[in-house]
This record gives C-alpha cells, sequence and structure tokens, in this order.
C-alpha cells in the first residue's frame, strides 16, 4: 500500500464536514475573554483552559506588550545556545517558589515538557507507572523513553502496588499521574499514591496543567491542595492555561533541574518560548498572588454550573472541579448536541474516542472566574432546550 494511502481513505472528517456538524478547526474572528466572535457571531465561551481569566487583563498585555518591544518578536533559537533571556530565568525562579521546590525549567510547551523530563530521566534499566488516562504528552514521553512503560486503569492503585511489588526493588522507578484529569474533571488520589511511591521507593511526578492556579490555597496544584509539596518529587505545568499564554515548567530538585538542562533534547533542539509570553506568565503570576478572589470565583462558577447541570438531569460524572464532562452518548449524537448548543450560542468542546469509550461521547464545558452568572445561566438555557429537543434529559 502506498504511504499516502491512508490519507485518502480518511473520509470520516469530510463525512461530518459536508453534513455540516464538524466541530473542530473552527476560526475566532475576535475574543473578548468569555465571549467570542465567530461568522460575525457573539458566543459564549466554555471551552476555554483560561480558568482565570488573565488573557486580556491589562497587566498582562502591558507585560507582553513591553518585553516585545524590548526584545523583539521572538529567541531564534534554543535555551542552550542563543535562547536564554533574562526573563526565562527570572520566571523559573519565580516558578519554584512558587511551587515551593528547589529549581525550575521553562520549556516552549507542556508538551515538550513532558516529553523531555520522561525521555530524559527514565534510562534503559528504569520504569514509568502512568495512568490509562494520563494527558496524551505523558504517552509520547513514555513511548521516547528507554524504560520499560507500566500503564495502569485509570486510578486503579491495587494494580499500581502490584506492578510496583513486581518491580526489582534497586530499579529506579517514576510514578506520572494528572493532577486533574482532563476528560473526567477528577483529582488524583496524590496522598494513595506517596504512600505507595514512598514504600516502594519510587518518585512521583504530577502534571498540573490544569491544577495550576485552580487547586491549592494560593494556587500552587496538587500537591498543595494535599499539604505535599516537600513529599512530591517533580511537579510539571503548562502556561497554556491559567498562566494565559504558552510554554511549560518542570520544578523538582536542583540537581534534577540542572541535569534535564544539559540532556533534555526537548529543551535543547528547539527554540525558546517568545518574551512576550514569558512576560505574560510572570504577569499572570503576580495577578494570581495579588488576586485571590479570581479563585475563589472560579469554584463558585464552578459550583453553580455542576449544581445547574445536574439539576436539569444531566450525568456529569463525578467531575469536582472546573472541568465539567457532559455525557451525550454516541459521536453522531454528540455531534449534533454540539451543532444545536453553538448554533444557540455556546462554544463547548467535544471529546470523541479514543480520549473516551464509543458510546461515552461528551461535551466538555471549562468554567472562567470571569464567566458572569449571567453567562451560566445562559449556557445552562441552552443546555436545557438542546437536551429536551434531543432527548437527551
Ligand atoms: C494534562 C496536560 N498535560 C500537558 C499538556 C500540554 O501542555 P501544552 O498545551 O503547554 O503543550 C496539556 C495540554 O492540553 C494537558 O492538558
Amino acid at each position: 500500500m502506498s504511504l499516502f494511502q491512508k490519507c485518502y481513505r480518511f473520509t470520516k472528517a469530510r463525512e461530518v464536514q459536508a453534513a455540516g456538524y464538524y466541530p473542530y478547526f473552527v476560526p475566532i474572528e475576535a475574543s473578548y475573554d468569555t465571549e467570542v466572535v465567530i461568522n460575525g457571531q457573539r458566543k459564549v465561551m466554555v471551552g476555554s483552559n483560561n480558568y482565570l481569566g488573565l488573557t486580556h487583563h491589562p497587566q498582562v498585555l502591558e507585560a507582553a506588550q513591553t518585553a516585545l518591544r524590548r526584545y523583539g518578536s521572538g529567541c531564534t533559537g534554543s535555551r542552550f545556545l542563543n535562547g536564554t533571556i533574562d526573563l526565562h530565568e527570572r520566571l523559573e525562579e519565580r516558578l519554584a517558589r512558587f511551587l515551593n521546590q528547589e529549581a525550575a525549567l521553562v520549556f516552549s510547551t507542556g508538551f515538550q515538557a513532558n516529553l523531555g523530563v520522561l525521555a530524559t530521566l527514565v534510562g534503559r534499566d528504569d520504569h514509568i507507572f502512568s495512568d490509562k488516562l494520563n494527558h496524551a504528552s505523558i504517552v509520547d514521553g513514555a513511548r521516547l523513553a528507554y524504560g520499560t512503560v507500566h500503564r495502569y486503569p485509570h486510578g486503579d492503585l491495587r494494580t499500581l502496588e502490584r506492578e510496583l511489588a513486581r518491580t526489582p526493588s534497586e530499579a529506579g522507578k517514576l510514578i506520572v499521574t494528572d493532577g486533574i484529569f482532563s476528560m473526567e474533571g477528577t483529582i488524583v488520589d496524590l496522598p494513595g499514591i506517596m504512600q505507595l511511591a514512598e514504600f516502594y521507593g519510587a518518585e512521583v511526578l504530577v502534571d498540573d496543567a490544569h491544577s495550576f492556579g485552580v487547586l491549592g490555597q494560593a494556587g500552587g496544584g496538587t500537591a498543595q491542595h494535599f499539604g505535599m509539596e516537600d513529599r512530591i518529587s517533580l511537579i510539571m505545568a503548562t502556561f497554556s492555561k491559567s498562566l494565559a499564554s504558552i510554554g511549560g515548567v518542570v520544578a523538582g530538585p536542583e540537581d534534577v533541574i540542572h541535569y534535564l538542562k544539559h540532556h533534555a533534547r526537548s529543551l535543547i533542539f528547539s527554540a525558546s518560548s517568545p518574551p512576550a509570553s514569558i512576560a505574560a506568565v510572570l504577569a499572570a503570576l503576580d495577578v494570581i498572588e495579588a488576586e485571590p478572589e479570581r479563585r475563589e470565583q472560579l469554584w463558585h462558577n464552578t459550583r453553580r454550573m455542576q449544581e445547574g447541570l445536574r439539576a436539569l438531569g444531566y450525568d456529569i460524572g463525578s467531575s469536582e472541579t472546573p472541568i465539567v464532562p457532559v455525557q451525550i452518548g454516541s459521536l453522531e449524537r454528540m455531534l449534533e448536541f454540539w451543532k444545536v448548543l453553538f448554533d444557540a450560542g455556546v462554544f463547548t468542546n467535544p471529546v470523541t474516542p479514543p480520549a473516551v469509550p464509543e458510546n461515552s461521547c461528551r461535551l466538555r464545558i471549562s468554567l472562567m472566574a470571569t464567566h458572569t452568572d449571567e453567562h451560566i445561566d445562559f449556557v445552562l438555557d441552552a443546555f436545557a432546550a438542546a437536551g429536551k429537543r434531543m432527548a437527551v434529559i
């Protein structure tokens, strides 16, 4: 079979496009934080990871503009060579402090951070233990690593323990898990994992992509939420969600960060994140520290949306965070439902296999601190009307 045959045979997306239900790559013409303009029409955005609503904060915009003028539009090189500016180092010091870790290393994306950490630290005789619902960047990072990969069923600490017990005690071991699972909106049982890790001599890496700025009394993420910042081995986070920018970070012991700095290929052989993006993160951190009420508002909004959807009769699983997956069913039904909501002025995210099982397609809502009660009620009204029309509730 020729190399491109699979491309010619891939018709599914074109069929959905022709039917008018295609929910991907939808171009946004303008964004006003909680509202966006698409095809000249305003939609309430409940599909963004902008949890604290900082992408349009005046301080964040000002910092990005200032950096753009001072350093230019890009760094045109890797962190390793010409691509480190003082802002990268200032951000690393700041994030290490914020996460209560010795040191931190900034990558160009969170995806690259996970690839770099896993592929670099887990050598031939080492073992990775990874929850089956972990993010794709962890799955791919584990594929790149030379060590043995053990994937345990989601949240199944018995299986995790069995696998740990079977592994030679002298082998290097890393348990890696999402802090908040992005398809379920649930929080990992970190105390349970830490107990196993400490008993079996494993290190623990938590991916706080969705937890940074959201969990913990100061927004420090999953380890802070459980009071385990001094026991966790490594914290990874992204700048593409609460931090309103793009980039990634890993924080932990200084010697480990130093080693990653000199060995992680996704850091060394890729250009560094642009000055405006880094300045935006620094400003976002200022706002997170100065305005804790944003996090409180996010949780208020989360409760209002979850209670509203449950009262309407929707199944939102055991979501306990601003990520709220609404169960719809088959792919066809979910796509139709997405379009009905979209036409009613609500932008949600479709979740389809392989991220979830075949008949468990969902529409994912993500709350923001800047949503008003009116926004949430507007979305709930749209869900009520769509659910009745399509006999989902
Ligand atoms: C859990 C998790 N880890 C890692 C990433 C990758 O982060 P980034 O968007 O910075 O590449 C994401 C982003 O979708 C994520 O949800």
